[in-house]
């Protein structure tokens, strides 16, 4: 199954790849990073434990687990044109119900210039109306498979350390890390807090502790010199992927995603 949302920087090219990881005994699959999830709603597993620092995600995932019809509801009643998008983006979500909360996160993603999520300094959603046409701004039935393979997994609005420091032996994470790195070329802005190179250092040590306690993990990335840590540490092979540059979708053109993994047993003849 696909993601129910548009994502920058989802990883849906190197799905193929990343799967062949997964193996079913692992207890539990856990994404720190998760997004849209697409390699959750790819793989599937029966239990996961779901994460992002940004909480208006989580808790769209939250009520489309409990409540998908609820929310097509209401998303079924909100007009699409130009003139309704930037007034239902000027509403504060705080103030909306848990349902019409989750509907106006989907709304915007849908409608918003390339699915991005970026907020101002004070953490207000500020992507223009994309000027794309949508065919459908949701899918009652996606919404609802959605919700069934979300009913196992735990979710949870947090920063990447304190979810990868309480994965056990048995776990395996998958983490998509936002990209630190100086280059505009590069879109990494998803939030208010950007993602920096001292993350990066905290990712290295959670990754260090968890390697330590038999935790599986893959890390997919950039190949940009920030990433040499890893590389010293763990196996890398290199991907190509088709990226947008800067979050546009006009300027798209190949690059090498670098995985990083210390899972055994698997093919690695490209690896470096
Ligand atoms: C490249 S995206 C992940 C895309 C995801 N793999 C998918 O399938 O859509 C990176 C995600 O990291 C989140 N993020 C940024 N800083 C974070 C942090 N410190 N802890 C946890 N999540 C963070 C962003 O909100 C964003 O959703």
């Amino acid at each position: 199954m696909k993601p129910f949302l548009r994502w920058a920087g989802s990883k849906v090219q190197l799905i193929p790849t990343i799967k062949t990881y997964w193996q079913p005994q692992f207890k539990r699959y856990v994404e720190p990073f998760c997004g849209s999830a697409a390699l959750f709603f790819s793989v599937q597993p029966q239990w996961a434990v779901l994460s992002d620092l940004n909480s208006e995600l989580i808790c769209t995932l939250a009520q489309i687990q409990i409540a998908p019809d609820i929310v097509s509801e209401v998303l079924s009643r909100m007009p699409t044109d130009e003139r309704s998008y930037y007034r239902v983006r000027a509403q504060d979500p705080a103030h909306l119900s848990p349902n019409e909360r989750a509907a106006q996160f989907i709304y915007l993603n849908a409608l918003c210039f390339n699915g991005l999520y970026r907020t101002n300094g004070e953490g207000r959603f500020n992507v223009p109306y994309g000027s794309k046409k949508k065919s459908k701004l949701f899918d009652a039935l996606e919404l609802r498979e959605a919700s069934r393979l979300l009913n196992n997994a735990l979710l949870e609005a947090s920063d990447f350390q304190s979810i990868v420091d309480r994965t056990t032996l048995g776990d395996f994470i998958y983490l998509d890390p936002p990209y630190a790195t100086g280059s505009k070329r590069i879109f990494n802005a998803y939030g208010k807090d950007l993602f920096t190179t001292k993350d990066l250092i905290r990712l290295t040590a959670a990754l260090d502790r968890a390697d330590n306690r038999g935790v599986r993990f893959v890390l997919s990335y950039a190949d940009v010199p920030e990433i040499h840590d890893f590389k010293k540490k763990w196996t890398t092979c290199t991907v190509q992927a088709r990226r947008n540059i800067s979050g546009f979708t006009g300027s798209r053109r190949k690059v090498n995603e670098i995985i990083v993994t210390n899972c055994k047993g698997i093919d690695m003849s490209e690896s470096t």
